[in-house]
């Protein structure tokens, strides 16, 4: 019989053997984001024939007018997360602040909280183009069986316990790591079950892709500008492409299986540049570097980063080792 891919379920249980997970509360939680990933990717692959593309119509705490796809994906993972009772708190792109989840029973034991970005590359919704879902996992710092409070999920992103994304392209995928080493699974929307296609990924050291919205050439830093210039130079060195997808999750996950490195540097109206930290940059910054890259803010590495807001924003380099290094070099001269 021809040897068929193992399942996410067997892999976590194979994990939890590997790594003796305490509890098997984080394999839980690994298990709702899979059941929410299948509802999200079932209604995304029906955008078109469903009311589910378009704006919703209100805008969200970042000033972006919130797509219904958005608001669809964030109440799917919300209720999903919620209702396995494995977390105290949830930190969402579209929700202003914090959820403070109190459990079933009065003393609270969960110690798990998630910072998400449930629909990533909203963008390109209505345009057919992938879009996906990122989180972010933390233990809760204050005391067990107490509210939540910010200190829980304004931590540095060295103290993540797991991160991955949900990448809904041309198939839907589920990457992530929990500290040790980054695997990728495929789901077949036939029988509903995501299978390991991706054991172990690796990011290689050097690439040829450079993912950066050009529109804002004018506004970088003579840094970035630099840098720039040395990717297009194909006669000092090879030649470099230029691919941007303009979504984040699209961008770092082809720049994962090709090599490459993808910017959003700070601009002129935005020091900060556009993308968030705990639950974008963060969740990245430890899955690329898993898989033996790099992530930073130009100059700081991203994981070392003290949060002071939820959705605070920061400058973000991330990809193959090399060329981050590069473009830090750039960086560095300039200042
Ligand atoms: P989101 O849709 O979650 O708000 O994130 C969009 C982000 C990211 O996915 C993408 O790389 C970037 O915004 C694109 O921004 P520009 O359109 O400014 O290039
Ligand atoms: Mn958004
Ligand atoms: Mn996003
Ligand atoms: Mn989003």
């Amino acid at each position: 019989m021809e040897q068929r891919h193992i399942t996410l379920g067997e892999f976590i249980i194979k994990r939890q053997e590997d790594f003796g997970y305490s509890s098997g509360e984080l394999s839980r939680l690994i298990n709702s984001i899979r059941l929410a990933a299948k509802i999200v990717s079932q209604k995304v692959n029906q955008a078109g024939l469903v009311d589910i593309t378009g704006s919703f119509g209100k805008e969200n705490i970042q000033g972006e007018v919130q797509q219904k796809l958005d608001v669809y994906a964030n109440d799917v993972f919300i209720e999903t997360l919620v209702n396995r009772d494995i977390l105290c708190g949830i930190g969402s792109e579209e929700n202003d602040d914090f959820i403070s989840i109190s459990g079933n029973d009065k003393s609270n034991t969960n110690k798990y909280v998630v910072l998400m970005d449930p629909l990533d590359g909203s963008s390109n919704i209505d345009v057919n183009v992938s879009v996906g879902t990122i989180f972010s996992i933390f233990r809760r710092v204050t005391p067990i069986g107490t509210p939540v409070t910010s200190e829980d999920f304004l931590q540095k992103g060295i103290h993540q316990v797991a991160a991955g994304y949900v990448i809904y392209g041309s198939s839907t995928m589920l990457v992530y790591t929990t500290g040790n080493g980054v695997n990728g699974f495929t789901l077949d929307p036939a029988l509903g079950t995501f299978f390991l296609s991706h054991p172990n990924m690796k990011i290689t050291d050097d690439g040829s892709i450079y993912s950066v919205n050009e529109g804002n050439y004018n506004q970088f830093c003579d840094g970035v500008k630099a840098y720039l210039e040395y990717c297009k130079d194909d006669v000092s060195k090879k030649q470099y492409s230029s691919r941007y997808i303009g979504s984040l999750v699209a961008d770092v996950h082809r720049n994962m299986l090709k090599g490459g490195i993808y910017m959003y540097p700070g601009i002129k109206k935005n020091p900060s540049g556009k993308l968030r930290l705990l639950y974008e940059c963060n969740p990245f910054a430890y899955i690329v570097e898993q898989a033996g890259g790099k992530a930073s803010d130009g100059v700081n590495r991203i994981m070392e980063i003290e949060p002071t807001d939820l959705h605070q924003r920061v400058p973000f380099f991330c990809g193959s080792k090399n060329m981050v290094e590069k473009a830090e070099e750039f960086i560095k001269a300039s200042k």
